[in-house]
């Protein structure tokens, strides 16, 4: 089984890298045959500029831009999208919100068409969602930012695309709780990232 991984984070010392490599390393140590690809979006320099070529995807009259249809075949060579964020605003960081603007594109993602309405496309596909935020489970629970982030990631965009969300875990108290205790967590997410989804599948 292979897992995608993408980190969307500028330093390569962050905890969100560190929780990208205790993942694999979860993964890779549960079954040998297991392989990972970390990408690493900010390094690679991915471009989230939503521009015109992106629009005219949309709209069905172009291809998608090179870079876009690279990223697209890593999806389609993965058996598990892994995302790994920091929480920015109570949502992803934009670098991660244009990548999933550009990459998720109509005739890709889904088909949508005023007469044929919409077709879901990724039904095949399986995510799992690691962010990891400063603030602490009350604060989240106050303002039922657990809910926002959950309707407006993995049901807004994953759903719409009929993609499974397997895991969806926010880590919080990033910057005062021992990191250990994150890149732990990471560890056993990655030793059952594909349990999970073939017990899914069984169910
Ligand atoms: C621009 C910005 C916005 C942030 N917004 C939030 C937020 O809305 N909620 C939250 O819990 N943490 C927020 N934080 C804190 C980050 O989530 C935290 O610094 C990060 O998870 C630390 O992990 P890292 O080492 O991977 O950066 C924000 C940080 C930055 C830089």
């Amino acid at each position: 089984m292979h897992a995608l991984i993408v980190v969307a984070h500028p330093e390569p010392t962050s905890l969100s890298h560190g929780i990208a490599a205790r993942i694999a390393e979860g993964l890779s140590l549960t079954d040998p045959g297991n392989s990972y690809e970390i990408a690493d979006l900010a390094a690679e320099g991915f471009d989230p500029r939503f521009s015109a070529a992106d629009l005219a995807v949309h709209r069905t009259q172009a291809s998608p831009p090179a870079d876009v249809a690279a990223e697209q075949a890593r999806i389609d060579g993965a058996d598990a999208l892994v995302l790994v964020f920091p929480v920015y605003w109570w949502s992803m960081p934009s670098l991660l919100k244009g990548w999933i603007d550009r990459v998720f594109s109509n005739g890709w993602a889904f088909d949508f068409s005023l007469d044929g309405g919409l077709e879901k496309k990724l039904r095949h596909l399986k995510v799992h969602l690691i962010g990891v935020g400063g603030a602490d489970a009350r604060t989240y629970t106050r303002h039922d930012y657990f809910g926002a982030m959950k309707t407006q990631i993995d049901h807004g965009i994953f759903d719409y695309c009929g993609a499974r969300v397997v895991t969806s875990e926010l880590l919080l108290d990033s910057e005062t709780q021992d990191p250990a205790l994150h890149l732990d967590t990471a560890r056993s997410i990655g030793r059952n990232l594909f349990k999970t989804s073939q017990s899914c599948e069984a169910a």
